[in-house]
């Protein structure tokens, strides 16, 4: 039932993993928030340490070899990151926040050209972060948004998202994986429809990176974006990936040093890419720790993990299906790494709260997508997701655990 992963050596990958091996109210931690945020293996703690230990300084301005040795570090992660997605030129990757704030930089950008009677096209299954700052770009700029169904099972509409791209559409921002329903969507398709009428394309790739095997180039999108925490990485940082042609002479999103390329008193004039994105002074130690977060996860083999990740999740599938009173919510048939669900007749809170006391750490709620669960007719879900150090007898400690809740709650 739990053999092991051939040529894959889960214990040797969650022996990276420090956090993983405590107790919590005396079981051992099963962590599948991983939608949430991933754990950090020791390597991305190392790189932190040492670049604090090391050569802490400011990059880009300073005279000396602290800093010509942080603005290495820093720089060498800007490569690092162009060619872990597949982007043919460095300067289109675009420090930030996260996720969050790269969606606000393009909406920025867009925003201020979006007209009345112009159209953003978005799904119902969006992160509030990939729905609100369209909404609120549209309302700025009396251009209309428009919202793609889904089906039932959480796949995309397809036929019906092809019917809303017309010749009004000015932006298509769609997530390459959905957070609640781990629905992955055929965004390459989806990119060269847009494109054939027109629109630009943005990704928001916060679920999707964390699996692998990104490639804008090949997905041809305008934009994609994610955060460092979901993969392995610090929290406060993470890429905005965009093609120059369309970044290099957008309105800047922050003023401030770095952006600039003169400053009189009354006039400024604005630097090169990515500089002119990236006002101020960037989380350099969370750059230089998703880089290492990027080389840890280079070292794995992609196709093994893919293969992991997809058997816990069909694993879990098969486990609920004998599971009486167990509904899941998202079956689309292609989907990853997310695992959400309903027990009859209790609320999804009650029964994240049971299994926290059992040391198993799931998500409950409305995943930060409120009009999807409003569109289901569910009042949120228990999320358990899963990543590459998760393991079968983890699965199975789930279910032994959800079946307490069970009788506890009934
Ligand atoms: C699909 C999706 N988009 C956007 C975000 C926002 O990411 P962040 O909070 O890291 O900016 C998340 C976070 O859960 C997400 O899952």
């Amino acid at each position: 039932m739990t053999a092991a992963i051939s040529h894959f050596d889960i214990d040797a990958i969650r022996a990276q993993f420090p956090i993983l091996q405590q107790q919590i109210e005396g079981n051992p931690l099963v962590y599948l928030d991983n939608a949430a945020t991933t754990q950090k293996p020791k390597a991305v703690i190392q790189a932190i340490t040492d670049y604090y230990t090391q050569c802490n300084a400011n990059v880009h301005r300073g005279a000396h070899h602290l800093a010509d040795e942080a603005t290495r570090r820093f720089e060498q992660a800007r490569d690092t990151v162009a060619a872990f997605i597949g982007a043919r030129d460095r300067s289109e990757v675009i420090w930030t926040s996260g996720t969050t704030e790269a969606i606000n930089i393009v909406a920025n950008g867009i925003g201020q050209r979006l007209q009345p009677g112009d159209e953003v096209l978005v799904t119902e299954m969006e992160h509030h972060a990939n729905l609100v700052t369209w909404q609120q770009a549209c309302k700025r700029s009396g251009a209309s948004l428009k919202v793609a169904p889904i089906h039932d099972n959480g796949a995309l509409n397809t036929t019906a998202f092809t019917r809303l791209l017309t010749d009004k559409t000015k932006l298509v921002a769609l997530p390459h994986v959905s957070n609640a329903l781990g629905t992955v969507n055929p965004i390459k398709t989806l990119t060269a429809e847009a494109h054939a009428i027109g629109a630009l394309v943005f990704i928001d790739g916060a679920q999707g990176i964390a699996h692998g095997g990104v490639d804008v180039s090949d997905i041809g999108c305008d934009f994609y974006a994610f955060s460092g925490h979901k993969l392995f990485g610090p929290t406060g940082v993470g890429v905005l990936w965009g093609k120059k042609a369309v970044l290099q002479d957008w309105p800047v999103w922050q003023t401030g040093g770095e952006m600039i390329a003169q400053v009189t008193y009354q006039s400024s004039t604005w630097g090169e890419l990515p500089n002119r994105l990236e006002a101020g002074t960037p989380n350099i130690a969370g750059v230089i720790g998703l880089a290492a977060a990027i080389d840890w996860f280079n070292r794995l083999d992609l196709t093994a993990v893919q293969t992991h990740e997809r058997r816990l999740l069909d694993y879990a599938t098969e486990q609920a299906h004998g599971f009486d009173g167990l509904q899941i919510v998202g079956t689309a048939a292609d989907k990853i790494g997310v695992f959400s669900f309903l027990l009859e007749g209790s609320h999804p809170a009650d029964v994240g709260f049971l299994l926290d006391k059992q040391g198993i750490a799931i998500r409950t709620g409305s995943h930060c997508a409120q009009p999807l669960m409003q569109r289901l007719g569910v009042p949120g879900t228990a999320r358990a997701s899963f990543s590459v150090y998760n393991t079968l007898q983890e699965v199975d400690a789930l279910f032994i655990a959800l079946k307490k809740a069970r009788q506890m709650l009934a």
